[in-house]
Protein backbone atom coordinates (compact mmCIF):
# COMPACT_ATOMS: atom_id res chain seq x y z
CA UNK A 1 0.00 0.00 0.00
CA UNK A 2 1.52 3.14 -0.85
CA UNK A 3 0.73 6.08 1.38
CA UNK A 4 1.31 9.67 0.95
CA UNK A 5 1.11 11.97 4.32
CA UNK A 6 1.02 15.81 3.82
CA UNK A 7 2.43 17.28 6.84
CA UNK A 8 5.76 16.17 8.99
CA UNK A 9 4.63 17.73 12.09
CA UNK A 10 3.95 15.09 15.48
CA UNK A 11 0.87 13.74 13.65
CA UNK A 12 1.93 13.49 10.53
CA UNK A 13 5.16 11.89 11.41
CA UNK A 14 3.59 9.53 14.47
CA UNK A 15 1.67 7.95 11.62
CA UNK A 16 4.30 7.59 9.11
CA UNK A 17 6.34 5.47 11.96
CA UNK A 18 2.98 3.45 12.41
CA UNK A 19 2.39 2.96 8.62
CA UNK A 20 6.15 2.43 7.92
CA UNK A 21 5.97 -0.17 10.58
CA UNK A 22 3.17 -1.65 9.17
CA UNK A 23 4.80 -2.39 6.21
CA UNK A 24 3.26 0.40 4.02
CA UNK A 25 5.41 2.32 1.58
CA UNK A 26 5.40 6.47 3.05
CA UNK A 27 6.21 9.16 1.87
CA UNK A 28 5.77 12.78 4.02
CA UNK A 29 5.64 15.89 2.43
CA UNK A 30 6.18 18.78 3.99
CA UNK A 31 6.08 22.65 3.45
CA UNK A 32 9.21 23.63 5.22
CA UNK A 33 11.07 21.55 7.62
CA UNK A 34 10.02 18.43 9.80
CA UNK A 35 8.60 19.33 13.13
CA UNK A 36 9.18 22.91 12.76
CA UNK A 37 5.94 24.18 12.85
CA UNK A 38 3.46 24.02 15.75
CA UNK A 39 5.52 20.82 17.42
CA UNK A 40 8.69 22.82 17.43
CA UNK A 41 6.91 25.92 18.88
CA UNK A 42 4.81 23.93 21.59
CA UNK A 43 5.84 24.15 25.01
CA UNK A 44 5.42 19.96 24.94
CA UNK A 45 2.34 19.89 27.48
CA UNK A 46 0.85 16.65 28.14
CA UNK A 47 -2.03 18.11 29.92
CA UNK A 48 -5.25 16.11 29.70
CA UNK A 49 -7.17 17.51 33.21
CA UNK A 50 -5.23 21.38 32.97
CA UNK A 51 -5.76 22.15 29.41
CA UNK A 52 -9.31 20.02 28.31
CA UNK A 53 -11.77 21.66 31.16
CA UNK A 54 -14.97 20.11 29.68
CA UNK A 55 -15.21 17.16 31.56
CA UNK A 56 -17.32 14.21 29.63
CA UNK A 57 -16.82 15.44 26.39
CA UNK A 58 -15.52 12.94 23.62
CA UNK A 59 -12.56 15.31 23.42
CA UNK A 60 -11.78 14.55 27.21
CA UNK A 61 -11.72 10.86 27.12
CA UNK A 62 -9.58 10.60 23.88
CA UNK A 63 -7.12 12.98 25.68
CA UNK A 64 -7.44 10.92 28.37
CA UNK A 65 -6.64 7.62 26.64
CA UNK A 66 -3.82 9.57 24.83
CA UNK A 67 -2.14 10.54 28.01
CA UNK A 68 -2.79 6.70 29.43
CA UNK A 69 -0.52 5.60 25.94
CA UNK A 70 2.03 8.36 26.02
CA UNK A 71 4.80 6.44 28.69
CA UNK A 72 5.18 3.47 26.55
CA UNK A 73 4.83 5.59 23.50
CA UNK A 74 7.62 7.56 24.68
CA UNK A 75 9.69 4.18 25.82
CA UNK A 76 9.17 2.77 22.34
CA UNK A 77 10.02 6.04 20.87
CA UNK A 78 13.29 6.73 22.14
CA UNK A 79 14.45 3.00 21.68
CA UNK A 80 13.23 3.16 17.75
CA UNK A 81 15.36 6.61 17.37
CA UNK A 82 18.11 6.98 19.25
CA UNK A 83 16.98 10.10 20.71
CA UNK A 84 15.86 11.28 24.28
CA UNK A 85 12.51 12.79 24.57
CA UNK A 86 12.47 13.47 27.97
CA UNK A 87 8.99 12.63 29.30
CA UNK A 88 7.89 13.48 32.55
CA UNK A 89 4.52 12.64 34.47
CA UNK A 90 5.05 14.99 36.70
CA UNK A 91 1.63 16.83 37.26
CA UNK A 92 -0.01 20.41 36.78
CA UNK A 93 -1.08 22.65 39.56
CA UNK A 94 -4.06 25.32 38.43
CA UNK A 95 -3.42 27.89 40.90
CA UNK A 96 -6.87 30.00 42.15
CA UNK A 97 -6.27 33.55 42.98
CA UNK A 98 -9.77 33.90 44.44
CA UNK A 99 -12.08 32.13 46.73
CA UNK A 100 -14.82 32.20 44.36
CA UNK A 101 -12.08 30.63 42.13
CA UNK A 102 -11.07 28.17 44.44
CA UNK A 103 -14.59 26.97 44.62
CA UNK A 104 -14.93 26.40 40.95
CA UNK A 105 -11.90 24.28 41.15
CA UNK A 106 -12.74 22.57 44.33
CA UNK A 107 -16.00 21.21 42.21
CA UNK A 108 -14.11 20.68 39.40
CA UNK A 109 -11.64 18.21 41.23
CA UNK A 110 -14.90 15.68 42.15
CA UNK A 111 -14.40 14.07 38.54
CA UNK A 112 -11.20 12.01 40.01
CA UNK A 113 -8.40 13.38 37.70
CA UNK A 114 -7.49 16.20 40.24
CA UNK A 115 -7.52 16.67 43.88
CA UNK A 116 -7.79 20.53 45.26
CA UNK A 117 -5.10 21.63 47.59
CA UNK A 118 -4.97 24.23 50.40
CA UNK A 119 -2.34 27.31 49.51
CA UNK A 120 0.27 25.14 51.80
CA UNK A 121 -0.17 21.99 50.09
CA UNK A 122 0.15 23.70 46.48
CA UNK A 123 3.56 25.42 47.73
CA UNK A 124 4.88 22.20 48.69
CA UNK A 125 4.40 20.77 45.21
CA UNK A 126 5.58 24.40 43.94
CA UNK A 127 7.95 26.74 46.48
CA UNK A 128 8.06 29.87 44.07
CA UNK A 129 4.38 29.99 44.00
CA UNK A 130 3.38 33.29 46.55
CA UNK A 131 1.94 32.43 49.91
CA UNK A 132 -1.28 34.46 48.92
CA UNK A 133 -3.02 32.07 46.68
CA UNK A 134 -6.63 30.57 47.47
CA UNK A 135 -5.52 27.03 46.62
CA UNK A 136 -4.43 24.75 43.09
CA UNK A 137 -6.23 21.65 41.71
CA UNK A 138 -3.89 19.32 40.95
CA UNK A 139 -3.67 16.91 38.57
CA UNK A 140 -1.29 14.25 38.89
CA UNK A 141 -1.01 12.41 35.72
CA UNK A 142 -0.59 15.73 33.79
CA UNK A 143 2.96 16.11 32.24
CA UNK A 144 5.27 17.34 29.77
CA UNK A 145 8.11 16.33 27.31
CA UNK A 146 10.65 18.05 25.56
CA UNK A 147 8.72 18.87 21.76
CA UNK A 148 11.86 19.94 19.80
CA UNK A 149 13.84 16.44 20.74
CA UNK A 150 10.13 14.73 20.22
CA UNK A 151 10.12 16.23 16.70
CA UNK A 152 13.76 15.11 15.89
CA UNK A 153 12.89 11.34 17.32
CA UNK A 154 9.88 11.08 15.51
CA UNK A 155 11.46 12.08 12.20
CA UNK A 156 14.56 9.42 12.74
CA UNK A 157 11.79 6.55 13.79
CA UNK A 158 9.94 7.38 10.76
CA UNK A 159 12.80 7.63 8.54
CA UNK A 160 14.16 4.15 10.50
CA UNK A 161 10.98 2.12 9.62
CA UNK A 162 11.32 2.99 5.89
CA UNK A 163 9.39 6.16 5.50
CA UNK A 164 10.51 8.98 3.26
CA UNK A 165 10.50 12.25 3.74
CA UNK A 166 10.42 14.83 1.30
CA UNK A 167 10.70 18.52 3.06
CA UNK A 168 10.21 21.71 1.49
CA UNK A 169 7.88 20.37 -0.68
CA UNK A 170 4.51 21.73 -0.23
CA UNK A 171 0.94 20.04 -1.41
CA UNK A 172 -0.73 22.14 -3.50
CA UNK A 173 -3.62 19.86 -4.60
CA UNK A 174 -5.25 16.45 -3.84
CA UNK A 175 -7.07 14.69 -7.24
CA UNK A 176 -7.92 11.49 -7.74
CA UNK A 177 -7.49 9.35 -11.29
CA UNK A 178 -10.59 7.68 -12.36
CA UNK A 179 -8.61 4.06 -11.02
CA UNK A 180 -9.11 5.34 -8.05
CA UNK A 181 -5.67 6.13 -7.45
CA UNK A 182 -5.02 9.63 -5.57
CA UNK A 183 -2.60 12.23 -7.06
CA UNK A 184 -0.63 14.90 -4.68
CA UNK A 185 0.82 18.07 -6.67
CA UNK A 186 3.59 19.57 -5.36
CA UNK A 187 5.32 22.74 -7.15
CA UNK A 188 8.14 20.20 -8.38
CA UNK A 189 6.48 16.28 -9.27
CA UNK A 190 3.45 14.39 -9.30
CA UNK A 191 2.96 11.88 -7.00
CA UNK A 192 0.70 8.98 -6.49
CA UNK A 193 -0.59 6.80 -3.78
CA UNK A 194 -3.71 4.30 -2.32
CA UNK A 195 -4.08 6.69 0.45
CA UNK A 196 -3.41 10.37 1.12
CA UNK A 197 -3.54 11.49 5.02
CA UNK A 198 -3.73 15.25 5.49
CA UNK A 199 -2.31 16.54 8.41
CA UNK A 200 -0.70 19.49 7.77
CA UNK A 201 -1.88 21.57 10.89
CA UNK A 202 -3.16 25.05 10.36
CA UNK A 203 -2.12 24.47 6.87
CA UNK A 204 -4.88 22.03 6.02
CA UNK A 205 -7.36 24.11 4.97
CA UNK A 206 -5.45 25.45 2.61
CA UNK A 207 -4.45 22.28 -0.23
CA UNK A 208 -6.92 22.51 -3.07
CA UNK A 209 -8.82 19.65 -4.84
CA UNK A 210 -10.69 17.24 -2.95
CA UNK A 211 -9.57 18.78 0.24
CA UNK A 212 -10.29 22.05 -0.57
CA UNK A 213 -13.70 22.52 2.34
CA UNK A 214 -11.54 21.49 5.29
CA UNK A 215 -12.48 24.00 7.70
CA UNK A 216 -9.34 24.18 9.52
CA UNK A 217 -8.09 28.39 10.28
CA UNK A 218 -4.61 28.78 12.53
CA UNK A 219 -4.67 30.29 15.93
CA UNK A 220 -1.69 31.85 17.14
CA UNK A 221 0.15 31.81 19.77
CA UNK A 222 3.13 33.70 21.60
CA UNK A 223 5.53 32.09 24.17
CA UNK A 224 8.35 33.16 25.72
CA UNK A 225 11.62 31.30 27.20
CA UNK A 226 12.68 32.35 30.60
CA UNK A 227 16.10 31.58 31.79
CA UNK A 228 17.19 31.22 35.63
CA UNK A 229 19.31 33.51 37.51
CA UNK A 230 22.82 32.13 38.10
CA UNK A 231 22.18 28.96 40.09
CA UNK A 232 18.41 28.93 40.11
CA UNK A 233 16.01 26.20 38.99
CA UNK A 234 12.45 25.92 39.35
CA UNK A 235 12.01 22.18 38.46
CA UNK A 236 8.54 20.69 38.99
CA UNK A 237 4.91 20.71 37.48
CA UNK A 238 3.31 22.63 34.90
CA UNK A 239 1.88 25.66 36.40
CA UNK A 240 -1.25 27.51 35.68
CA UNK A 241 -2.62 30.83 36.42
CA UNK A 242 -3.72 34.49 35.48
CA UNK A 243 -4.21 33.40 32.16
CA UNK A 244 -1.16 31.65 31.49
CA UNK A 245 0.90 28.92 32.22
CA UNK A 246 4.35 27.54 33.10
CA UNK A 247 6.53 24.94 31.71
CA UNK A 248 9.57 24.07 33.52
CA UNK A 249 12.29 22.56 31.74
CA UNK A 250 15.73 22.42 32.97
CA UNK A 251 17.37 26.14 33.42
CA UNK A 252 14.49 27.51 31.69
CA UNK A 253 10.98 28.12 32.28
CA UNK A 254 8.38 28.56 28.89
CA UNK A 255 5.41 31.11 29.52
CA UNK A 256 2.26 30.85 27.07
CA UNK A 257 0.29 31.44 25.51
CA UNK A 258 -1.44 34.09 23.50
CA UNK A 259 -5.01 32.70 21.51
CA UNK A 260 -5.39 35.09 18.37
CA UNK A 261 -6.49 34.92 15.15
CA UNK A 262 -4.57 36.71 12.59
CA UNK A 263 -4.68 34.55 10.17
CA UNK A 264 -0.81 33.28 9.18
CA UNK A 265 1.57 36.18 10.89
CA UNK A 266 3.82 34.23 12.91
CA UNK A 267 5.74 37.24 13.71
CA UNK A 268 5.95 37.61 17.70
CA UNK A 269 4.97 41.33 19.19
CA UNK A 270 6.21 43.61 22.29
CA UNK A 271 2.10 43.37 23.12
CA UNK A 272 2.54 39.81 23.86
CA UNK A 273 5.44 39.59 25.28
CA UNK A 274 4.41 42.59 28.29
CA UNK A 275 1.03 40.42 28.43
CA UNK A 276 2.81 37.57 28.88
CA UNK A 277 5.70 38.61 31.57
CA UNK A 278 2.64 40.42 33.75
CA UNK A 279 0.63 37.77 34.06
CA UNK A 280 3.62 35.19 34.74
CA UNK A 281 4.63 37.50 37.31
CA UNK A 282 1.64 37.94 38.57
CA UNK A 283 1.37 33.49 38.90
CA UNK A 284 5.33 33.43 40.58
CA UNK A 285 6.72 36.52 41.65
CA UNK A 286 10.28 35.46 41.75
CA UNK A 287 10.36 35.44 37.69
CA UNK A 288 11.21 38.99 37.97
CA UNK A 289 14.52 37.60 38.23
CA UNK A 290 14.86 35.88 35.05
CA UNK A 291 15.28 37.41 31.96
CA UNK A 292 13.79 36.71 28.56
CA UNK A 293 16.07 34.32 26.24
CA UNK A 294 13.41 33.55 23.53
CA UNK A 295 9.95 34.54 22.16
CA UNK A 296 8.40 32.72 19.23
CA UNK A 297 4.82 32.19 18.27
CA UNK A 298 3.61 29.32 16.26
CA UNK A 299 -0.08 28.45 14.96
CA UNK A 300 -2.99 26.23 15.95
CA UNK A 301 -4.62 24.13 13.81
CA UNK A 302 -8.60 25.02 14.92
CA UNK A 303 -12.04 23.29 13.88
CA UNK A 304 -15.27 25.28 13.51
CA UNK A 305 -16.27 22.91 16.90
CA UNK A 306 -13.42 22.82 18.63
CA UNK A 307 -12.80 19.03 18.32
CA UNK A 308 -10.29 17.91 16.30
CA UNK A 309 -10.94 16.22 12.66
CA UNK A 310 -9.58 13.03 12.85
CA UNK A 311 -10.43 9.98 10.37
CA UNK A 312 -11.47 9.62 6.75
CA UNK A 313 -13.62 11.51 4.42
CA UNK A 314 -16.20 11.15 3.00
CA UNK A 315 -13.97 10.31 -0.09
CA UNK A 316 -12.62 6.88 0.60
CA UNK A 317 -8.89 6.58 1.43
CA UNK A 318 -8.33 9.97 2.13
CA UNK A 319 -7.93 10.74 5.60
CA UNK A 320 -7.82 13.45 7.85
CA UNK A 321 -5.70 14.20 10.96
CA UNK A 322 -6.14 18.10 11.86
CA UNK A 323 -7.85 20.25 14.34
CA UNK A 324 -6.07 19.35 17.69
CA UNK A 325 -5.74 22.70 18.54
CA UNK A 326 -3.88 23.10 21.48
CA UNK A 327 -3.64 19.61 22.30
CA UNK A 328 -0.70 17.95 18.86
CA UNK A 329 1.21 16.68 21.55
CA UNK A 330 -0.96 14.81 24.28
CA UNK A 331 -3.07 13.62 20.68
CA UNK A 332 -0.13 12.75 19.12
CA UNK A 333 -0.25 8.74 20.08
CA UNK A 334 -3.80 8.12 20.41
CA UNK A 335 -4.02 10.06 16.84
CA UNK A 336 -1.35 7.80 15.22
CA UNK A 337 -2.94 4.67 16.65
CA UNK A 338 -6.15 5.89 15.35
CA UNK A 339 -5.62 6.37 11.92
CA UNK A 340 -3.62 4.04 11.21
CA UNK A 341 -6.41 1.23 12.44
CA UNK A 342 -8.67 2.59 10.34
CA UNK A 343 -5.90 2.98 7.38
CA UNK A 344 -5.55 -1.08 7.96
CA UNK A 345 -9.38 -1.32 8.39
CA UNK A 346 -8.90 -2.35 12.15
CA UNK A 347 -11.17 -1.26 14.74
CA UNK A 348 -9.77 1.88 15.99
CA UNK A 349 -11.05 3.51 19.75
CA UNK A 350 -14.86 4.52 19.87
CA UNK A 351 -14.04 7.93 20.93
CA UNK A 352 -12.67 8.62 17.55
CA UNK A 353 -16.29 8.54 15.90
CA UNK A 354 -17.09 12.25 17.70
CA UNK A 355 -14.12 13.78 15.31
CA UNK A 356 -15.31 12.27 11.40
CA UNK A 357 -14.27 15.00 8.99
CA UNK A 358 -18.29 13.86 7.57
CA UNK A 359 -19.37 15.45 10.86
CA UNK A 360 -19.55 19.12 8.56
CA UNK A 361 -21.96 19.78 6.14
CA UNK A 362 -19.19 20.05 3.42
CA UNK A 363 -17.68 18.19 -0.04
CA UNK A 364 -15.03 16.53 1.79
N1 LIG B 1 -1.17 23.72 24.54
C1 LIG B 1 -0.95 25.05 24.85
C2 LIG B 1 -1.34 26.03 23.86
O1 LIG B 1 -1.88 25.74 22.82
O2 LIG B 1 -1.11 27.18 24.14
Amino acid sequence: MKVIIIGAGVAGLAIAWRMAKSGAQVLVLDRAQPARGATYASAGMIAATAEIAVAGSPGVLFGRRSRDLWPDFAKELESASGVEITFRQDGALIVSAGSEDAERLQREAMGGEAEFLSPEQARMRAPMLPPDIAGALWAPRDGQVDNRALGQALTNAAIRAGAKLSANEAAVRIEQADSGEFVVLTAFRIHRADVVVLAAGAWSGQIGGLAADLPIRPVKGEMLALAAPEGEAMPGPLLWGHGVYLVPRKDRIFIGATVEEVGFDTKPSAHARSWLLERAHALVPGLREWSVREHWAGLRPASPDGLPIIGESGIPGLFIASGQYRNGILLAPALAEAVAQLILKLEPAEEIAAFSPVRFDRAL
